[in-house]
């Protein structure tokens, strides 16, 4: 299939440009003085001559229609063969109209949505001249204090692989060559990077092989079946071995065993790293592991420039093995177009009329909207539109709403949440605006300031929350509540005896101490994109009621992490009645139970679930179950329920999560309206990995939980035959 492309190219290159097509630059490398553009990385001087970089065969970071063309025409000038560039970025939730963050998007449970917020990506990014997205990343999560939490849609493998296959849609839709508009996704990192050790970035990871396999693998491997072209690489080691220069892992695993045939990518300076992770003495040893290993790009080292030639002279490495990784390049190019067009997408004209245009900004909001996760409220919300406001807080009027990974979006046009509440409450009188405090400093004027407006309001808001650098890569915290600073406001307002309500915008669940337990009402808004402020506004003066649902577990404390709803039982688990029995396994000074749960989130009405039956009280692999529920709004305005079904093996080969998610339904209701909602249970959806990692059922009674959340459940049993 790619006879052609050796054909015409591979054969007529030297061994070094063979090479340095498996180099990528990041931007810099290309950068007039003074533009902007992203480094994700340590970046060095790199020692490339010229004609290496002439060669080379892909760039990170570089977006904008005009310069893009104007680096690929330069490129192709001084490229012996004509291969054009490949254009690689970070475009992982919105390119210039920026979404909510994942963990936001995966608390939407919206996956038609989630799908169009990645479409609109690729389509602002390919008009700009991108052609591959370093996206999606599908880690599971399940430690808050790592800052990458943000990126994943959160702790649960079939949410997370569901999401992942509906961003690789919405990325790449259904022909990248005849679609300009769409981009390469690349999943991300490979694998378990999740897990690092104390949620510490880039730190070890250590699991059995039925874990990976049977929790941590599936996202990737649905990205990679809904066609995922590139795979990257994690910084982590995975049992031992750095990832990339895992050997069983990229090759055995992922290319031998699960036929992935696309290009696999280091992460920023990985193969290099091999050396400080202790698995490789120099950077020649690192290269030679990291080519074995099945990786095709060195992203910003020159280990593979500056050895692969003597590797291959010295017999070490079979120049077909660099074949083969160029052909892999090749053939993305080509399924891009880029041969034909080395242009492709990019068109500064359509640019300017479609980046950030109304239409992509109104998707933005709406997701916004359904994103935020209502955690509390006790008689606050909605606001009425002529009640005397204070807002108060460092987000009451900050633009920093993006999220990491927003370096194409501007804080300087993202929709802040003091303007919007101003126009929707009618009358801009109404809500008073104040700082209160910094995201951690509070200045006696600044908190004087808030007292007096708050003195003079009838329902003081608070918008607290963490700065977007305070997640994403990089960010990871040991103490995960809020700064003290913004305690310190919480307490001060709370003196006033007013109706508190408080708003959050982070990248992670929080402790929530000093907050939850003092606030009448929290709405969590996470990072919510460009149009934050009025997706906010909208649900706090009650016209948007709220819909999210947690896709990750806030802990009670840090104490608790790893905390996640899908956990195993002990020996001895608690028991729900109180017991003076010391040797059950719990903590002797907290609860066991998370703060808030997996699947966890109010409205503004309020849903009834009735008449919950199974179709039989047995299953066989050829006779599916049907599990049914009637679920009622009874209360007083229209709202959307995410309705939940998990299942327990409750006696598997190898032990089975207390209760796992296998479906959700999302539906509308108005006042007093009624909705069967009807799950269609399938033997293949009770197989799981067992000790010797065959994928299978076991026979036995199985429990079947439908409900609000993964605490808040009905259940029934049933014998599979
Ligand atoms: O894609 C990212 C990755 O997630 C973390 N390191 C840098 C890469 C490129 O920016």
């Amino acid at each position: 299939m790619t006879e052609h492309l050796y054909n015409k190219y591979v054969q007529h290159m030297t061994l070094e440009e063979k090479i340095a097509q498996l180099l990528q630059l990041a931007a810099p490398f290309y950068d007039e003085p003074g533009d902007d553009s992203e480094i994700t990385g340590p970046m060095e001087e790199l020692g490339i001559d010229s004609n290496t970089k002439r060669a080379a065969g892909s760039v990170l970071g570089i977006a904008g229609a005009e310069k893009m063309m104007a680096v690929q025409k330069e490129h192709l000038a001084g490229n012996r063969l004509g291969i054009p560039l490949l254009f690689m970025a970070d475009i992982v939730h919105g390119f210039k109209t920026i979404f909510p963050i994942p963990l936001a998007i995966g608390c939407s449970w919206d996956l038609k949505l989630a799908e169009q917020s990645a479409e609109i990506a690729a389509r602002e990014a390919a008009v700009s001249g991108l052609h591959v997205t370093f996206a999606p990343m599908v880690d599971l999560v399940r430690d808050a204090r790592w800052g990458r939490v943000m990126e994943s849609t959160g702790e649960d493998t079939y949410l997370n692989a569901e999401f992942g296959k509906a961003f690789v849609q919405g990325f790449q839709g259904d022909n990248l060559k005849d679609d300009k508009s769409r981009v390469a996704a690349c999943v991300k990192h490979f694998a378990a990077y999740g897990l690092a050790e104390g949620g510490r970035d880039y730190n070890t990871v250590d699991l059995s092989e039925r874990q990976l396999r049977e929790y941590y693998l599936p996202a990737y491997k649905a990205a990679i079946d809904a066609g995922a072209e590139m795979v990257m690489t994690s910084f982590n080691i995975v049992n031992g071995i750095p990832a990339t220069a895992n050997q069983r892992l990229m090759r055995g695993l992922l290319r031998d065993e699960w036929g992935f045939d696309g290009v696999v990518i280091s992460d920023w300076a990985a193969i290099k790293e091999v050396i400080a992770h202790g698995a490789a003495e120099d950077d020649k040893e690192a290269a030679f592991k990291a080519i074995h290993s099945g990786v095709d790009i060195d992203m910003m080292t020159t280990s593979y420039v500056n050895h692969l030639p003597e590797l291959v002279a010295e017999g070490l490495v079979d120049e077909a093995m660099i074949d083969e990784a160029v052909l892999r390049i090749l053939k993305l190019k080509e399924k891009l177009g880029l041969f034909e067009n080395p242009m492709r997408g990019a068109d500064p004209e359509l640019e300017q009329q479609i980046v950030f245009c109304q239409e992509h900004r109104q998707v933005s909001q709406r997701l916004a909207e359904k994103s935020s996760v209502l955690l509390k409220n006790e008689n606050v919300l909605p606001l009425q539109a002529d009640q005397r406001v204070a807002l108060i807080g460092p987000f009451a009027d900050s633009g920093d709403i993006l999220g990491w990974w927003s370096w194409t979006g501007s804080k300087e046009t993202a929709v802040k949440l003091g303007e919007s509440m101003q126009k929707v409450s009618g009358d801009p009188g109404n809500v008073v605006i104040a700082k209160g405090c910094g995201i951690d400093t509070l200045s006696e004027s600044d908190l004087a300031e808030a007292l007096d407006a708050a003195s003079a309001a009838e329902v003081i808001v608070l918008a607290l929350g963490e700065a977007s650098d305070m997640s994403g890569e990089g960010g990871s915290r040991s103490d995960i509540r809020l700064p003290e600073a913004q305690l310190e406001l919480v307490r001060e307002m709370k003196k006033l005896g007013k109706p508190l309500a408080v708003v959050l915008f982070n990248g992670r669940p929080l402790d929530l101490h000093g907050i939850f337990d003092v606030a009448d009402a929290v709405l969590e808004a996470w990072f919510p994109g460009s149009e934050g402020g009025a997706a906010l506004a909208d649900i706090l003066y009650g016209k948007v009621n709220p819909s999210g649902r947690l896709s990750m577990s806030f802990p009670y404390s840090v104490g608790q992490i790893p905390v996640y709803y899908n956990a195993y039982s002990t020996g001895r688990p608690k028991p729900e009645e109180e017991t003076d029995n010391r040797y059950i396994s719990q903590y002797i000074d907290i609860p066991n139970e998370p703060l808030l749960p997996f699947g966890f989130g109010l409205s503004y009405t309020t849903f009834a679930y009735a008449d919950f039956s199974l179709s039989s009280d047995t299953m066989t692999a050829t006779r599916p179950l049907e599990a049914k529920v009637t679920v009622t709004n009874t209360g007083s305005q229209a709202g959307t329920e995410t309705v939940q079904l998990y299942i327990r093996d409750m006696s598997g080969e190898t032990v089975r999560p207390v209760k796992e998610l296998k479906d959700f339904r999302q539906v509308q209701l108005s006042p007093g309206e009624s909705r069967e909602v009807v799950f269609h249970i399938e033997e293949s959806q009770l197989c799981y990995h067992h000790s010797d990692l065959s994928y299978t059922s076991d026979p036995g009674r199985f429990t079947v939980y439908v409900g609000a959340s993964s605490r808040d459940t009905q259940s029934a049993m049933f014998r599979l035959v």
